[in-house]
């Protein structure tokens, strides 16, 4: 073949290229988003990492921005974070998650100003390392609240005041917040919150809510703060669902029961893994953890269509639950964008190949994304 007539089948192919290229662009450019179809219902957000806060992370911040209307952040504004040592602040990233959100129009959630976990040891001990007095902690979470709160006043449009402060049987759990204070920190956390930005929505956040203990006494925890006088706006849902667990009746049961209370609800954690538990309820307690056994990460090459087929109607009737309700829900958020962000990864057990969330490890939407678009659009 003549060297002419090569380079002009060379252009040919390199024409065709761009042209296929150009019109997935144009393609996906007019394909709907999550949040085009979902915004007139509920808030649609993710958990962002320090990557995409960073702008390290290009194809997750094109996911985000395409289709997500609210973000929080994964982990850069907790305690243990924010205030390492007393006194010294660590404002940076969360500095460049609200700018991120600002400059992107996305709505925002602080996680979390009161938690068990994550929380710096500092906190609860005195200088002879001995657990501190009442007075001292409910100061220093003062302190704390309202050094972070105030910092993004009229920016943050709410936050997860207190995390898993109740068991899955319904009893306070045994933290040093709730041992050296007693119940009535959680009261203290949302005055707190509320005197520092006063506009800003305040919420309670918990794991397992499908569970009749904890649904019970987180309806109390709402009634009682709302009987003294304390401003609660919504119940926090996390959503970190299993193939078998809940049952979407029983979350469904929670969902009604918490607004029935007056509240809104928010889903605000969800992601479904398909990986087999090494025990039962284990929840998402994030300080359990077990041994890695070849046998529970099955899915190291991707996954089976049978199991691909189960896990697409899982999340469905979950999302058929969401938009069922969406009167009485305001924000529904994926704890991660992509499969390879998902904490789900290396919990309760390090190092498994999980699928936990509505897109891939290379940021491609899986099908289950158009099948909510379809769903949504009924
Ligand atoms: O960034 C450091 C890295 O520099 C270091 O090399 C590495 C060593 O292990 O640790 C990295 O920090 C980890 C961080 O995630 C960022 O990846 C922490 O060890 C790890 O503990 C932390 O886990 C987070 C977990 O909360 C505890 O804060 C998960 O990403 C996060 O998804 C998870 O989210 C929680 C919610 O906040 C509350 N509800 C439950 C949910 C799941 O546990």
């Amino acid at each position: 073949m003549n060297k002419k007539l090569k380079n002009i089948l060379l252009i040919i192919v390199a024409c065709s290229f761009t042209l296929s290229a150009c019109s997935k662009t144009k393609e996906s450019a007019n394909e709907l988003g999550l949040k085009d179809v979902l915004g007139n219902k509920f808030l649609i957000g993710t958990a962002v990492n320090l990557d995409q806060i960073n702008g390290r992370d290009a194809l997750g911040l094109a996911v985000i921005k395409k289709h997500f209307n609210a973000i929080v952040a994964e982990n850069c504004m907790k305690s243990m974070y924010l205030q390492p040592k007393e006194g010294q602040f660590f404002f940076d990233d969360a500095d460049r998650f609200v700018n991120f959100g600002e400059q992107n129009n996305l709505v925002m959630t602080g996680h979390c100003l009161i938690w068990h976990s994550q929380a710096p040891a500092w906190f609860f001990t005195d200088k002879n390392g001995k657990d501190v007095s009442r007075d001292t902690l409910i100061q220093r979470m003062k302190d704390h609240i309202t050094t972070v709160v105030s910092r993004y006043k009229g920016r943050i449009k709410g936050w997860d005041v207190v995390n898993e402060a109740i068991m899955d049987d319904g009893s306070w759990r045994p933290s040093k917040f709730y041992k050296i204070i007693g119940e009535d920190f959680i009261k203290l956390a949302f005055q707190f919150a509320h005197e520092a930005d006063p506009d800003a929505e305040l919420y309670y956040n918990d794991y397992s809510m499908a569970k009749e203990g904890r649904r019970q006494a987180v309806v109390n925890l709402v009634k009682s703060l709302k009987e003294q006088g304390v401003r609660i706006d919504a119940v926090g849902m996390q959503g970190h669902v299993t193939m078998d667990y809940p049952n979407v009746d029983d979350f469904e049961k929670s969902l009604l029961a918490f607004s029935e209370t007056g509240v809104k609800v928010m889903i605000t954690e969800l992601d479904l893994t398909v990986l087999p538990s090494p025990r039962r309820d284990v929840g998402a307690d994030v300080a359990a953890s077990f041994e890695y056994q070849k046998e529970i990460n099955p899915y190291t090459d991707g996954l089976p269509e049978e199991v691909q087929a189960a896990w697409e109607k899982r999340y469905l009737d979950f999302f058929t639950l969401f938009l069922k309700h969406s009167d009485k829900i305001s924000r529904v958020t994926l704890w991660g964008v992509s499969d390879k962000n998902s904490w789900r990864n290396n919990w309760p057990v390090r190092g498994r190949t999980d699928y936990p969330l509505l897109f891939d490890r290379n940021y491609q939407a899986k099908p289950i994304v158009q099948m909510i678009i379809n769903k949504a659009k009924i």
